[in-house]
């Protein structure tokens, strides 16, 4: 029985990009500032990161780039941690799919709902697109066609491993309406019930032979486990579930909350319960879908070229102004939008002037009234009782907020505390009482309580902005004083001793120029003809879907001539061509390579008979890495011209000359 004492919160784990954008940090910083209130209110926390490194696109994009796929994501995820360092993310434990104890748990959790004949054999059959090298299901395509490249696809057969997920679909449903907290937000619940899990489920295909990177099936080579669970279980495997170490499991199992975007919320609430009821373990307590960091104009996206780089920002402005303006603006279950703007007037106007002024005045005081000494705290009147009330109710606001992860409402709780306390400067007027000597006491009982005040403050914002509190407490006297930092320690109000010398120091955020943040912004991310080029590009390769954007009036993006030379392009002479059987579309020409035949499977059947095909010199890129198609093996690709509206036409030698001789 798992201790209630413990807190196990987990992120997604990461595809490997090169560039993690502002729409990744979100989710990480959000599990980081529950972690760290989990621990500073007591618990023993487990929070875990990682990175989901298997999958054919991977494999794909490491071979472009001319190395294993190993050394690929070893390199994108050591960047990936520099950024979570750079965040200052507190995960106890980053998880990798490649970890070869991960990998290990997963086979076994994969032979053992095999054995106990929640896994067989079967064949799927999706909808293949040759060039991506991915299979869609035929919700996922648009308008028939490819969603990534909007080229043609092929309905391919394949044999693989099926989870019975249809299985649990009643004992799903139950455990849904029964546990309200399992999936938040409650929209999201709905959402899954009406249109998942009510409509009916089917069996899932877990394994793949159309690619290697992969955890292999122990008891079937020929299949890799493909994508959910090899990903799902990390949340396990991270603890040494059946391992021969299983202590953390015992400890932290079940998760109390896996944070993930609303787009992935349906595996984490349909395929991972079942998964774990399957293994017949404890479903995690709650699963929670936040929303997406939006730009004007759609949701960030690499391909898009519409992404916020965190590096540049928290180059500017420091991380906790950054993870202060991601968990304070947006409110945590709704999709928000981000603007530079909204991040600089933030910047100005909750973190310089109400709480980086409150401090340099207070200090700023103390120093000139007081000689730098903290005062004692002598005579008490009413004013003084309602913010030190304020300043004991806050915690416990904050807590119940976090609990439900309400992050910027939690924050708008600290941030009552510190307007309620530059209003009490206005009040007591400091600067009046300073004038006649019998106020000296009265003086010295309002600048403890402003220093008091801003000692609450640097407990309350330490789990958001990790930073800030030391500044806070350096300048106030008192960084050394480690029971004064303690979320116990904010039962009381009149902890400071007095006497402590305050260090006035430089403003903890300065005042920012808008229009020159804007406009030096403006410069480091993508400019606006960059965009717009980027965004027409992706309007062209959906070529067909609109009158107007039939054909490709936009060129590609740039290569060098290393990218080029990766091709291998040559003459290839056909020497027998037929139709694919159940093929409108296909055809199968031969070719000879030295000694033997090699074949390759074409989208050419609408443009060309068979027979006009035999004897011509056609230009094939021959490193392709073969598929098969309607089960025939495709090695290489044929290269035609076409115009976008219908028409196409077979690129070949303008004179005689052998087969297999490169193009370049
Ligand atoms: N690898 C899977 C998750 C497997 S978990 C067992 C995956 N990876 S991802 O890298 O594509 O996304 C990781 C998380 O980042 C998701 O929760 C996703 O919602 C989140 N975000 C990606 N872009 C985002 C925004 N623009 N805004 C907020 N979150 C976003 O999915």
């Amino acid at each position: 029985m798992k201790d209630k004492n413990t807190f196990y919160i987990t992120t997604p784990i990461y595809y490997p990009s090169d560039k993690l954008h502002i729409g990744h940090s979100y989710t990480t910083v959000a599990a980081d500032a529950m972690a760290r209130f989990k621990r500073l209110t007591g618990y023993d926390v487990m929070f875990l990161t990682g990175t989901d490194e298997h999958g054919q696109k991977i494999e794909r994009v490491a071979r472009e780039n001319g190395v294993t796929p190993k050394e690929y994501v070893d390199g994108i995820v050591a960047g990936i941690k520099k950024l979570w360092k750079t965040l200052d993310i507190s995960y106890d434990h980053f998880i990798r799919t490649t970890d070869p104890e991960h990998q290990k748990t997963v086979q076994k959790i994969f032979k053992k709902l095999y054995d106990q004949g929640d896994i067989y054999k079967s064949e799927y059959e999706g909808w293949y697109c040759t060039p991506c090298e991915s299979f869609w299901t035929e919700v996922q395509l648009q308008d028939g066609k490819c969603p990534d490249c909007n080229r043609e696809v092929e309905l391919v057969k394949e044999e693989s491993y099926f989870f019975r997920l249809s299985k649990y679909q009643d004992r799903l449903i139950k455990h849904i309406e029964e546990h309200e907290e399992f999936i938040q937000p409650p929209s999201r619940k709905n959402e899954m019930l009406n249109n998942f899990l009510r409509p009916g489920l089917e069996d899932l295909c877990v394994s793949r032979t159309s690619f290697k990177w992969g955890i292999p099936v122990t008891f079937d080579e020929d299949h890799v486990i493909y994508v959910w669970i090899d990903a799902l279980s990390n949340y396990i495997s991270a603890l040494g579930y059946l391992s021969y170490n299983d202590e953390k499991f015992k400890k932290y199992w079940p998760a109390d909350v896996h944070l993930v975007g609303k787009e992935i919320v349906r595996f984490h609430t349909i395929i991972w319960p079942a998964m774990l009821m399957a293994l017949g373990e404890e479903l995690p307590k709650q699963v929670f879908g936040h929303g997406w960091l939006i730009l004007e104009g759609g949701k960030m996206s690499k391909s898009k070229g519409n992404v916020v780089d965190p590096l540049i920002l928290e180059k500017r402005y420091g991380s906790d102004a950054l993870r202060y303006f991601l968990l304070r603006e947006v409110p945590f279950g709704s999709d928000g939008v981000f603007s530079n703007e909204a991040l600089v007037n933030r910047i100005n106007s909750d973190l310089a002037n109400d709480l980086g002024n409150l401090l340099s005045r207070t200090v700023a005081m103390i120093d000139k009234y007081f000689d730098g000494i903290i005062p004692s705290q002598a005579v008490l009147e009413d004013v003084d009782k309602e913010l030190i009330d304020l300043a004991l109710a806050t915690p416990k606001k904050v807590e119940e907020l976090m609990d439900d992860l309400l992050f910027s409402n939690a924050l708008a709780e600290i941030w009552k505390l510190i307007g309620r306390t530059n209003k009490y400067i206005d009040e007591t007027m400091p600067w009046i009482l300073a004038k006649s000597e019998e106020q000296k006491a009265r003086l010295g009982t309002v600048l403890y309580n402003l220093a008091e005040s801003l000692r609450f403050v640097s407990v309350l914002i330490s789990p958001f902005m990790p930073v800030t509190p030391d500044k806070i407490r350096q300048q106030l006297g008192i960084e050394g004083l480690a029971d004064l930092q303690s979320w116990d320690s904010l039962s009381q109000f009149g902890k400071i001793p007095s006497g402590t010398k305050v260090q006035r120091g430089n403003p903890i955020f300065p005042r920012l120029d808008i229009n020159k943040e804007l406009e030096e912004l403006e410069k480091t991310l993508p400019t606006e003809g960059q965009k717009k080029d980027k965004q027409d590009k992706g309007k062209d390769s959906n070529k067909g879907k609109g009158k107007d954007s039939k054909k490709d009036t936009q060129e590609k993006a740039e290569i060098t001539i290393d990218d080029f030379a990766k091709l291998d392009l040559r003459v290839a002479r056909v020497i027998a061509a037929e139709k694919v059987e159940n093929s409108d579309r296909l055809l199968k020409l031969q070719r000879k390579v030295g000694d033997e035949t090699r074949q390759v499977v074409s989208g050419i059947a609408q443009h060309y008979t068979p027979e006009e095909l035999i004897g011509k010199d056609l230009i094939l890129v021959a490193n392709l890495k073969p598929v098969k198609l309607r089960g025939n093996l495709s090695q290489g690709m044929i290269l035609a011209a076409s115009n976008g509206d219908g028409k196409l036409a077979l690129i070949t030698v303008d004179t005689e000359i052998e087969p297999g001789s490169t193009v370049s």
